[in-house]
């Protein structure tokens, strides 16, 4: 990563406690090796079940020196030790995040949060305040935010390089349940479980990803929307398919179309962003170019390392140009920007910088997004307002 103009030196690597992602699970592997690639942490101690047994020997296994039973046990373990450590990572299932992040930052850690930040509003609210308060740092797990030409595609919004924003579409339109699985037909996938895993199920699920990816590259987020989910394969109960109209206060519209039912579809996530003067093109699955085409102009097509970038965009880049950078290395600069962040703050020990990680108030945004998207398709699709008072402009 190359993200560390005018970081202080530590001296030491942070101390990283990870809750959740044992063995088996996704994001779990994903964290840790982030971490370890940005080269600024060592990962100390872990609760990586639920199931304290398996815990202990999931960390065994992995070669992590200090295992706990339970998040409670960890926290309140390494806060009465003088090098306990410095962050908590969460990736555990929906429900639990809130209690454990509320149990972190009042014993003083900074945290990694995966997304949905909770599962209610006033949750996230509450979440929001007590991180606050705490002066510590807070990051939700947007990771493809991470990618160099997500930035890039920021910046040239920034720059005004596409005039003013007019239209936006987010398309996230996976295939992985286009048929009932048996864990899902016998209750035992929690991503499937409103309970656990929220109200809107695609939509808290996915659709928060696609909601946050179009507010960080256009800067804006929309003040009303219209939703229409539900669940196109016979038998499930859960939503599969979500279809989402935004208005900007600004006069721009927005279209989110959210699925894990397209049979045969991959990743399948896709940003266009369109301005008066030119748009942008980028998909998850060829995540080191990104299309710009202008009026009267020849399209470009930028590419990860190549010429012509932002500097936000090289300085999330970790290998030179030709060498391929996935989703792996755009968590990495995540775990390398909050780095940076927690670094500066415990060495000057100023208030909270500005970083280009998300933060809390993104979380809480996407929490309220999939609230209103839940209520507006319980009224048909009527439009509802997301909240005046995180509504920005252009
Ligand atoms: N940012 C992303 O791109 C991304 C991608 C996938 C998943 N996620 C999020 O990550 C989280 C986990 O998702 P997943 O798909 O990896 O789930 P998973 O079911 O595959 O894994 C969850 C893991 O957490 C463990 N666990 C459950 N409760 C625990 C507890 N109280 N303490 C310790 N460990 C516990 C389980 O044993 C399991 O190992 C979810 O919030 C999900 O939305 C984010």
């Amino acid at each position: 990563m190359n993200t560390n103009s005018g970081v202080e030196s530590l001296g030491r690597r942070l101390r990283l406690g990870v809750v959740g992602g044992g063995p088996g699970s996704f994001i779990g592997s994903v964290h840790r090796s982030a971490a370890l690639m940005s080269e600024k942490y060592e990962i100390v101690a872990a609760v990586l079940s639920s199931n304290p047994e398996r815990s202990i020997s999931a960390a065994a296994e992995l070669g992590i020196p200090r295992s706990y039973r339970s998040a409670r046990e960890m926290i309140e373990s390494e806060a009465a030790l003088v090098e306990g450590i410095d962050i908590i990572s969460i990736m555990t299932p929906n429900d639990s995040h809130y209690e454990i992040a509320c149990q972190a930052l009042e014993a003083g850690m900074h945290v990694i949060c995966e997304k949905p930040l909770t599962t209610h509003y006033h949750q996230a609210k509450s979440l929001e305040a007590r991180a606050e308060k705490s002066g510590l740092h807070f990051c939700v797990a947007y990771a493809y935010t991470g990618y160099p030409m997500v930035r890039q595609a920021k910046a040239m919004v920034e720059a005004g390089d596409l005039g003013e924003i007019r239209m936006v579409q987010c398309n996230y339109v996976q295939g992985h349940l286009a048929e009932i699985s048996e864990t899902e037909r016998s209750g035992k996938n929690w991503h499937m479980l409103p309970d656990i895993a929220g109200d809107d199920l695609v939509v808290a699920d996915i659709g928060t990803h696609c909601y946050h990816l179009c507010s960080f590259v256009t800067g804006a987020l929309p003040e009303q929307l219209s939703a229409d989910s539900c669940t196109t394969v016979p038998g499930r109960k859960a939503t599969d398919y979500a279809s989402i109209q935004l208005r900007y206060c600004s006069g721009a519209r927005g279209s989110l179309w959210i699925t894990q039912a397209a049979a045969g579809a991959e990743h399948g996530l896709y940003l266009r962003v369109f301005g008066s003067k030119g748009g942008i093109e980028w998909h998850q699955e060829y995540p080191n170019e990104l299309l710009f085409r202008s009026l009267g102009r020849p399209a470009q097509l930028f590419t990860k390392g190549g010429p012509g970038l932002y500097d936000i965009a090289n300085q999330a880049t970790a290998v030179p140009l030709g060498h391929p950078e996935g989703y792996r290395e755009a968590f990495a600069t995540l775990y390398n920007d909050f780095a940076n962040a927690v670094i500066n703050t415990i060495k000057t020990t100023q208030q909270l910088q500005a970083s280009p990680y998300p933060h809390i108030k993104d979380g809480v945004q996407g929490v309220r997004f999939i609230e209103a998207a839940f209520e507006s398709n319980r009224g048909n699709g009527m439009w509802v307002d997301i909240e005046p008072k995180i509504t920005a402009c252009y």
